[in-house]
């Protein structure tokens, strides 16, 4: 796989930076590390022309379509005396106008190539709105669903998050040794170990042995890195006792260093000036001098470094041959993208927003993430006359949460509700919809209407779940049932006797526990962007079989979170053998859905398994081959999933890992002889040394279709 930050084309942009570096003031430096901007969360449009004349913007963040974004450089580059163009970057999460489903929606596709192709056109909307940067990819592992920002990540296994972050990746960014028109950076964020905050609290503590941080939570932005990602985004909070934005562990030795990273590092919003409350600074300068210092490039946003910069550089806290270094990283990556040769976008670009391409592509990917969990037979519809709809998701009323948090540049005029979906999917059914079609009427009186009037169709559709601001960025929640009456509409519902098929659209996982055994059909569609309804009518008329695997376990209750599947086998393991076991007096310890799990239209079947060897050396390779088979009626796709577990290790290992997968799409009856290489390398972990090597020893080997499968179960050797 090509980095492009190594590439003869970067080298090329590097000397055009160094050329310009020295023509210019300190102040027109320090300038080039100051991002401005205004928060997703205010609408003033501050653009900072007086910071022009002496070169103090060096990027903007939110700035919205190419008609802004060309004035503000036309008037920055007529108003400085060293004319750089600006950077312009915004949070292109899952799409920029034309919205796809969330990252963790996309991550149960279990198909990269999706991320990748979702990306690129993101990339290519907001490209053409004369951004050339986003911060995204989120890859922080989540393990805590309490946790609103496990929406924007790729769940809580290592190893699939790293496969999508180089996807990720590679779609904004491209596959070639520049990135070229219509792609832009991308920002592996955010760094490091966001998502073991304590308690699922936005913004709190992570806490762990660095062997979990370097096994667990480093290795996806290790692949971004490796995928060519051009700049990387500090955290908020603190590891181990240091916060991430001054952590000189993770900024220099790690990324630096172990990863080999070239471009650089922009803070979260505020998160320097945030050392003060962390406790770690005094004061501005300091909380700038330290972030500086352990690595942060640039300021994301506004004066800290411009104002405190010159007497840190006088007093001799800071070194401008490190401003110049950081100067140069932006520079050159300036150059790189050919911000210097083209500043401007063409606005008739914007054409291409929403369109039909565009369109179609966000539809397959919003039926690709979603995820069966029930079905008695009842989906794919078939013969339906009437289609009842209830439930705060299912109209024009919410169908802007079908969005999902981070879509602030999208629109939801352009979405499609799940009413519309069906409507035209069901040409001569009647799709109505009932009572309590708005979060907010959801009430006893209306679920009582609903119910009754439900009777005279023949399918209910109850499309429930969370509005999209409750999950994302400060959304926490401390609970994770159905918000509101939701769960008490479901099961008035499902006591009329009808069959009810319940759709469930949420940022994270939810505990459905009190619903799943009462519906006859139950789908995690997540938040499927813009195309929901259209997606969502093409999973339930069966013109697309679901395939989507759970890469987030589903708790039982929030009780028992955390409750991920790659835990460690304790001395006392929860084997229903005797009371003295890690487990529960009150509540089971499996999840209510487990990591990987998924339904389908059809079934598949694993035959002739193999294994190419039962032993390997720690850098050999061990195929496991097998075939599979369609065996029902639909056309459809399977995930291969290859766990392993390493018996005995110098620290404790996992019950089980993921190791290798394969995703196989196949029609009625067709079968496909499947190879997966298992390459040692990959059953590496850090050890008590802090060295990360492949130990020799036992290992089961599971080919599984979820993580709880545990039928074809195989041992090797590493010798
Ligand atoms: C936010 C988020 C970060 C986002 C940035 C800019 O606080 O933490 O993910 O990219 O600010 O909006």
């Amino acid at each position: 796989m090509k980095n492009m930050m190594y590439s003869q084309a970067y080298e090329a942009a590097r000397e055009k930076a160094r050329a310009l570096l020295s023509k210019m003031t300190l102040t027109e430096k320090i300038g080039q590390l100051s991002q401005f901007g205004t928060s997703i969360y205010s609408d003033n449009e501050q653009r900072f022309e007086d910071h022009f004349s002496e070169g103090k913007v060096g990027s903007y963040l939110t700035i919205k379509g190419a008609g802004k974004t060309n004035g503000i450089q036309k008037d920055l580059l007529k108003a400085t005396r060293t004319p750089i163009p600006a950077l312009f970057a915004d949070d292109v999460i899952h799409g920029y106008r034309t919205t796809f489903p969330t990252p963790l929606a996309q991550s149960c596709s279990w198909d990269p190539e999706l991320t990748r192709q979702c990306n690129g056109i993101a990339a290519k909307e907001a490209y053409r709105a004369g951004l050339k940067w986003t911060f995204a990819p989120m890859v922080d592992i989540a393990r805590d669903p309490r946790w609103g920002r496990i929406m924007e990540g790729y769940g809580e296994d290592t190893y699939l998050c790293s496969r999508f972050a180089e996807a990720a990746v590679r779609g904004f960014q491209g596959d070639g040794d520049r990135p070229g028109k219509d792609h832009i950076y991308a920002c592996m964020k955010h760094y490091a170990a966001y998502g073991a905050c304590v308690g699922g609290r936005d913004y709190n503590t992570a806490d762990m042995s660095p062997q979990t941080l370097q096994d667990v939570y480093l290795p996806p932005f290790r692949a971004g890195v490796e995928a060519g990602a051009a700049t990387v985004m500090s955290a908020f909070n603190d590891v181990n006792g240091v916060p991430a934005t001054a952590n000189r562990y993770l900024l220099k030795d790690v990324l630096r260093e172990q990863f080999g990273f070239r471009g650089f590092v922009v803070s979260d919003a505020g998160a320097i000036g945030e050392l003060i409350a962390h406790g770690y600074a005094e004061d501005g300068g300091d909380a700038a001098e330290k972030a500086f210092n352990a690595g942060v490039d640039m300021v994301m946003a506004g004066d800290l470094y411009n104002d405190t910069f010159p007497a840190l550089i006088k007093e001799g806290k800071i070194k401008e041959e490190d401003v110049d270094e950081s100067v140069f990283s932006i520079l050159t990556l300036k150059y790189f993208i050919g911000l210097f040769d083209e500043p401007y976008v063409d606005p008739s670009g914007e054409d291409c927003f929403f369109c039909p391409e565009h369109r179609a592509a966000a539809r397959k990917a919003g039926a690709e993430c979603a995820v069966l969990l029930e079905n008695d037979g009842i989906l794919p519809l078939s013969g339906v006359k009437s289609v009842a709809l209830a439930g705060p998701l299912s109209s024009e009323e919410g169908k802007h949460h079908l969005l999902g948090g981070w879509s602030c540049s999208s629109d939801s005029a352009y979405t499609v509700s799940i009413k519309d979906g069906l409507t035209a999917a069901l040409p001569g059914a009647r799709v109505d919809v009932l009572p309590c079609d708005r979060f907010d009427g959801v009430t006893e009186e209306n679920i009582e209407k609903a119910a009754q009037a439900a009777k005279g169709y023949d399918v209910i559709v109850a499309c429930v779940g969370e509005t999209a601001f409750m999950s994302g960025e400060a959304a926490s929640r401390s609970e994770l049932g159905l918000p509101g009456l939701q769960e008490k509409l479901v099961l008035a519902l499902c006591a009329t006797g009808k069959p009810v098929v319940c759709l469930v659209s949420s940022g994270r996982p939810l505990v459905l526990t009190g619903i799943k055994d009462k519906v006859n059909a139950l789908m995690m569609i997540w938040q499927p962007g813009t195309e929901a309804g259209n997606s969502v009518a093409d999973l339930l008329t069966g013109r697309v079989c679901p395939s989507g695997r759970l890469t987030a376990s589903f708790p039982y209750r929030a009780g028992q979170i955390p409750v991920y599947y790659n835990h460690t086998s304790t001395g006392r393991p929860a084997l229903g053998n005797w009371v003295f076991e890690s487990k529960y007096r009150d509540c089971q310890i499996e999840p209510l859905y487990p990591f990987g799990y998924g339904g389908s239209y059809t079934n598949f079947e694993f035959s002739d398994i193999s294994i190419s060897s039962d032993s390997m050396s720690a850098d050999g390779c061990i195929d496991v081959s097998l075939t599979v088979r369609n065996v029902g009626s639909y056309a459809g796709a399977d995930v291969v999933q290859i766990y392993v577990r390493d018996l005995v290790g110098s620290r404790v290992r996992p019950v089980k890992e993921l190791k290798a997968f394969e995703k196989v799409f196949l029609r009625p009856g067709e079968s496909k002889r499947v190879k997966i290489p298992l390459p040692a390398s990959r059953l590496a972990f850090t050890g008590v040394d802090m060295k990360q090597t492949v130990e020799p020893g036992k290992f089961f080997l599971w080919v599984s279709e979820r993580s709880d499968d545990e039928r074809y179960k195989f041992e090797f050797e590493v010798n």
